[in-house]
């Protein structure tokens, strides 16, 4: 306790000074506290006896810190030292850095993580739900929030959400479907639903809300590729500001900030107890948080709301509408585009070329043309329109599709009978936790058909489950098993 109060003492001392830096150091004149410490940690560097061992980039391969460079290796340091603070408990800089993400997504409170949504999603099951609680769980959430459902115990009841069939990707949510569940089970306790999909399309998150709240039900959004609807009114509402009780965002994924740095938001009206949250987060989270990722974090918080940031989400968006107009005009090329009820965010461009699977039309834009896409899958490839793209980029893409449209590439054999988005509707035998911890046998995938699955198979990305423990294996499945030879499965 001593230590942490002896910290924030002289973290107030250098945030004076970190004040009359922000004109000086960010051209926007956004307040970036973190981003401010970390100057400071750099320009008057200690002499170091402490973790990390590398001692700012000394102790390391010289290959790799000219790779990387000295700055950043300079920068590799946990939440331990130099008046930056502390993650758990949030104080300093850190603290600071949350309070003004905490402003600009409009929540209660924030929590950055530096283990991803995963660790989110993960201590959301864990805070909030308990052994044999009925979880509505749309089927297409993240292979994070079924470890959760392992952790705690608790019964997922699936929505499925509709299908596009003619992508072979699922599209939204039905409130309607929502409501008939809760009408039809009253033991329901939590609502956990994705949006947007992976393919970016979107549920309507206000109906859905506002559904739960008839029902008194609090709701999850694993809004993870939504972070930046915030900061813009043309993209959809972001849930915070729907109803939603909590929300998961991954800023590393499109909110620029870097790998595995994220944000977790509790609303303001939330149903949920912070404390809680921050207990489970606690218990599952790093002891050793980097600091590069969160002042990634507090760096991409500032930059999206500066003028400049918001203007690169406008940017982005721009491109997208420029590429996905010019890209339906090229023949041969379908791009998803608006359909009937079915909403989108415009950023998250998923196409397809006659005649080519997803995955093949990967790999003839990685190998042929450099061009690397987010994912393909089974129909289609998803493009993403970022803050950091320009729109010459796009005019790059476009080129190769028109050169690959008309060509002949022949698709690939080895990929028939091979299937990536699953999108089947699982036959529940018994709780994931149940089959996780019961006896297991490792049998071949051909004659694990007819027994119950002991283990997650959702392959990222997307990370949408396939099987899960606790589910009827069937010949639906062999398709989508390419990449396994064996599976687990509980003994008879
Ligand atoms: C919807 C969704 N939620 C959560 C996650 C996990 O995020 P992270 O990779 O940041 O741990 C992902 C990852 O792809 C995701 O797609």
């Amino acid at each position: 306790m001593c230590i942490i109060i002896m910290k924030m003492k002289n973290y107030t001392n250098k945030n004076l000074i970190s004040f009359k830096q922000v004109d000086e150091y960010d051209s926007s004149s956004v307040y970036a506290p973190l981003v401010n410490a970390m100057r400071s940690y750099k320009e008057n560097p200690c002499t170091g006896f402490h973790i990390p061992g590398h001692n700012r980039g000394q102790g390391v391969l010289k290959s790799f810190s000219s790779l990387i460079g000295m700055d950043a290796l300079s920068l590799d340091t946990t939440d331990e030292f130099d008046n930056l603070g502390t993650l758990f408990p949030s104080t300093g800089a850190i603290d600071e850095a949350q309070k003004l993400a905490s402003d600009a997504f409009g929540s209660k409170r924030t929590f950055f993580l530096t283990g991803g949504s995963t660790i989110a999603n993960l201590a959301l099951a864990f805070a909030l739900t308990r052994p044999n609680d009925k979880i509505a769980i749309g089927r297409n959430c993240h292979r994070s929030v079924l470890s959760g459902m392992i952790i705690s115990g608790a019964n997922p009841q699936w929505i499925m959400p509709k299908k596009l069939d003619d992508w072979a990707i699922y599209g939204a949510l039905s409130p309607v479907e929502l409501r008939e569940k809760l009408e039809n089970d009253s033991n329901i306790s939590l609502v956990w639903v994705t949006n947007p999909t992976y393919e970016g399309v979107v549920s309507d998150i206000e109906a859905i809300s506002r559904v739960c709240h008839e029902f008194d039900v609090p709701l999850i959004v694993d809004e993870a590729h939504g972070c930046l609807w915030n900061f813009s009114d043309v993209l959809p509402k972001p849930a915070l500001k729907c109803g939603a009780d909590a929300v998961v965002h991954s800023l590393h994924k499109t909110g620029g900030s870097m790998t595995q740095s994220s944000m977790l938001h509790i609303s303001q009206n939330s149903r949920f107890d912070v404390h809680k949250v921050e207990h489970a987060l606690k218990l599952l989270h790093t002891t050793s948080p980097s600091l590069l990722l969160l002042t990634s974090l507090d760096a991409a918080r500032a930059y999206l709301s500066s003028r400049v940031g918001r203007s690169a989400i406008e940017n982005a968006i721009d491109n997208a509408l420029y590429f996905r107009e010019r890209a339906s005009k090229i023949s041969g090329v379908k791009v998803l585009n608006a359909l009937s009820n079915v909403a989108f965010d415009v950023t998250k461009i998923f196409l397809k070329v006659d005649g080519l699977s997803g995955k093949r039309l990967e790999s003839i834009l990685e190998l042929d043309f450099s061009i690397e896409i987010e994912s393909a899958s089974d129909e289609g490839i998803l493009i993403l329109s970022n803050i950091g793209n320009t729109q010459d980029e796009f005019d790059v893409l476009l080129n190769a599709l028109e050169k690959i449209a008309s060509s002949n590439y022949p698709d690939l054999a080895y990929l028939e009978g091979i299937k990536f988005m699953p999108l089947t509707a699982p036959r529940v035998v018994m709780t994931p936790r149940e089959a996780y911890f019961s006896k297991k046998e490792r049998v071949k995938k051909e004659d694990s058909i007819g027994r119950i699955c002991a283990e997650v198979i959702a392959l990222c990305p997307p990370g949408i489950s396939v099987l899960l423990p606790g589910e009827l294996i069937t010949k639906e499945h062999l398709p989508y098993l390419s990449d396994f030879c064996e599976i687990d499965v509980l003994v008879k």
